[in-house]
């Protein structure tokens, strides 16, 4: 490889994770790209090993499957990997109760264990390097869960919280991670889920050029939570202000006197 630094991008064979490939081609990073689709990659890369002096590889991987993540947990242990881009992810349309069994557990594997694994494999070289960079690719849903994204949206709670919590522990070894939440965005997620774009409110979306340049801005300002689409930052200072004051409200070591005083109307335990 030279001598410029690597990034390894999950789910590179289309949407968001192509677009990284192509900003971050642009910025002269080499690239490791991993998916299923070997024929879109390949293609990927032919189109980026013209655009400039830079190594790339592909790795077709499914990311549900075990194997498959070991060999990628071994690349990031073995090759001096700069920049992770954990963009993979898969969102079945369905309530969870409807929802195939295979569907449910990939789904999991996916956007939860293969994320978290490969963050923990690309970690500590980062760390001993003291310096590296994760990019969590989450979800606004991490907020809220709809009736047919309850699994979806729980799996990017998890994405939120997992990042922030990694960010924090090592932000003074030089690595940051970064969180970045899109909304709406034009890709074949949806058709991928068993949904039709066209269903959607048009304006709700963005291209996932704009996401990514948003992803990246957001990257060089040093953002641990990266939110493209809010135009207002203050929902998320207010909103998250408000979560930190609650889990401070938290921690009184005894139950609130609203569970043991008889309410009007209503019949609460005594004991
Ligand atoms: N589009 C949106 O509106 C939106 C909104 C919020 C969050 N997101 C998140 O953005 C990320 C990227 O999605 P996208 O919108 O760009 O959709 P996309 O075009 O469908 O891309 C998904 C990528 O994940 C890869 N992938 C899926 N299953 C995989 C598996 N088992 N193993 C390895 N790779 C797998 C796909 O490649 P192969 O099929 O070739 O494996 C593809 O490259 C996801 O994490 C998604 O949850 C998207």
């Amino acid at each position: 490889m030279s001598s410029s630094k690597t990034a390894l991008i999950t789910g590179a064979s289309s949407g968001i994770g192509a677009v990284y490939a192509r900003r971050l081609a642009a910025r002269g990073y080499n690239l490791v790209l991993v998916a299923r689709r070997t024929d879109r990659l390949a293609t990927l890369a032919t189109e980026l090993a013209a655009t400039g002096n830079i190594t790339i590889e592909t790795v077709t991987a499914d990311l549900t499957a075990d194997a498959d993540i070991i060999r990628i947990e071994q690349l990031l242990r073995d090759e001096s990997i700069d920049m992770l881009i954990n963009n993979a992810g898969m969102g079945p349309a369905a309530s969870t109760a409807d929802m195939s069994d295979a569907d449910a557990a990939a789904t999991l594997a996916l956007n939860v264990t293969a994320l978290m694994r490969l963050t923990r494999a690309a970690l500590p070289g980062m760390r001993a390097r003291k310096s590296g960079t994760v990019v969590n690719v989450g979800s606004v849903l991490a907020f809220h869960a709809l009736p047919q994204s309850t699994l979806y949206s729980a799996t990017k709670a998890f994405v939120l919280t997992f990042s922030r919590g990694i960010a924090d522990e090592v932000k003074d070894d030089g690595v940051l991670v970064q969180a970045v939440l899109p909304a709406g965005t034009v890709t074949e997620f949806y058709e991928s889920a068993g949904m039709s774009i066209d269903n959607f409110d048009p304006s709700i979306f963005m291209t996932a050029e704009q996401l990514v340049d948003a992803g990246l801005a957001g990257m060089d300002r040093g953002e641990q939570v990266t939110l493209p689409s809010v135009h207002d930052e203050n929902l998320w200072t207010s909103y998250d202000a408000a979560r930190a004051q609650l889990m401070g409200g938290t921690q009184n070591g005894s139950p609130a006197a609203r569970y043991f005083e008889p309410a009007a109307g209503k019949i609460t335990p005594v004991a």
